[in-house]
């Protein structure tokens, strides 16, 4: 029995987007979703009884934070990650290579693996894919990711190809690692950066001959521009199995989202929410607003009036504006939470356009009071 099944309800007739389920040991979750990032020990301004209100169903963790502190065995000792964070929904951690290129010191890439120097204290250490396997496993996640490379955009074709074939390489010895198939799904993540066809071919057909139970795409929201992240994307997710889920790995603002949908994404996980919630950025129905401003002095309406959060329906711009500026922690609980339940929602109404083939009509009306649209 494989861990993960993907079940498919309808493609929207106007844009192709899907409409699906995704079933794992705890619980499923309805896609195109986002879920929110959070570590256990490294939590921000939300909390689990918060992520479930707000009708989260799954969250992302990472390999690389829970290695380094508190360590897999003490999360293996408290019975894995779900008992030791309090919380009984889906869990994908991801497989800690992006992170390792993006937050240590001194990394070299070599067939074996990588090594790098922990980025809290100095210490040397070394990441394999047996490695990366072993601490998921410890963790215990409904969806673990298989160590890829991600390399930066641009980079040369020879040094995009090389990099490919050792993320397939990687990929085949993940999955020869994998022993726990039966309550742990293990995803492959197609490479191949923004500029280079023949490589994401090459790297999806790799993977998909693999037979993995779901694929993530990689490497994208890496500097390149929206045009070319959605021509990737349109044509990458026609090599991938109709029958699996597909990830794209990074991104979350509002419009990708939408763009991601229309071309075949399920599942999208992203840090933006939170951080720019973190300085006091909010997303509205009616575009980015930064409460900070002077202007929200003595604005008592909601941030964004047209959410009916915990956050708009009980405090005003004026407030959450004094307590940012004051720098109080729950000033950002409350902008946190806002944009995790916005990004939520739309989600939701992704998924009910899709249900009445309508994505199409929706995303016009969206970008247009968001203001995408404007030059
Ligand atoms: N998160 C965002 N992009 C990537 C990627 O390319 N690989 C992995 N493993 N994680 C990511
Ligand atoms: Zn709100």
């Amino acid at each position: 029995m494989t861990a993960i099944r993907y079940e498919h309800i309808k493609t929207c007739k106007q844009t192709g987007a899907r409409l699906g389920k995704v079933h794992t040991p705890h619980g499923s979750f309805d896609t195109p979703c986002i879920y929110a990032g959070w570590n256990a020990g490294n939590r921000k301004n939300d909390e689990p009884e918060e992520l479930k209100e707000m009708g989260a169903n799954i969250i992302l963790s990472n390999t690389y934070h829970l290695w380094l502190r508190p360590g897999e065995e003490i999360v293996k000792e408290a019975g894995g990650l779900h008992p030791f964070m309090n919380w009984d929904g889906a869990i994908l951690t991801d497989s800690g290579g992006y992170q390792v290129f993006s937050l240590s010191d001194l990394r070299k890439i070599e067939e074996e693996g990588v090594h790098f120097r922990n980025h809290l204290n100095g210490e040397k250490l070394f990441l394999s894919p047996e490695k990366a396997i072993y601490i998921q496993n410890a963790l215990g996640s409904d969806i673990m990711m298989a160590l890829d490379e991600c390399p930066p955009f641009p980079a040369e074709h020879d040094y995009m190809k090389k990099s490919v074939e050792r993320t397939s390489r990687w990929a085949e010895r993940c999955l020869n690692a994998h022993r726990q198939t039966d309550t742990q799904g293990l995803f492959g993540i197609i490479q191949g950066g923004g500029e280079y066809e023949d490589l994401r071919r090459l790297s999806a057909q790799d993977l998909t001959s693999m037979d993995f139970p779901g694929y993530a795409i990689g490497g994208l929201s890496v500097g390149e521009s929206k045009d070319i992240m959605n021509r990737v994307l349109e044509f990458t997710t026609p090599l991938l199995p109709a029958n699996k889920p597909r990830y794209l790995m990074g991104v979350g603002s509002p419009d990708s989202l939408i763009d991601g949908a229309i071309r075949g994404i399920d599942m999208f996980d992203c840090v933006l929410p939170t951080r720019i919630a973190r300085n006091g950025t909010c997303m509205t129905s009616e575009g980015r607003l930064v409460v900070r401003n002077a202007k929200f002095a003595r604005d008592f309406s909601p941030i964004d009036p047209n959410c009916d959060c915990h956050t708009c329906k009980n405090y005003s711009r004026a407030y959450i504006r004094h307590l940012v500026k004051a720098n109080e922690t729950f000033g950002f609980r409350l902008t946190t939470y806002h944009n995790l339940y916005f990004l939520l929602n739309l989600m939701k109404q992704v998924r009910e356009a899709i249900m009445q083939d309508r994505l199409g009509d929706f995303k016009e009306v969206f970008f247009e009071q968001y203001g995408f649209n404007k030059p």
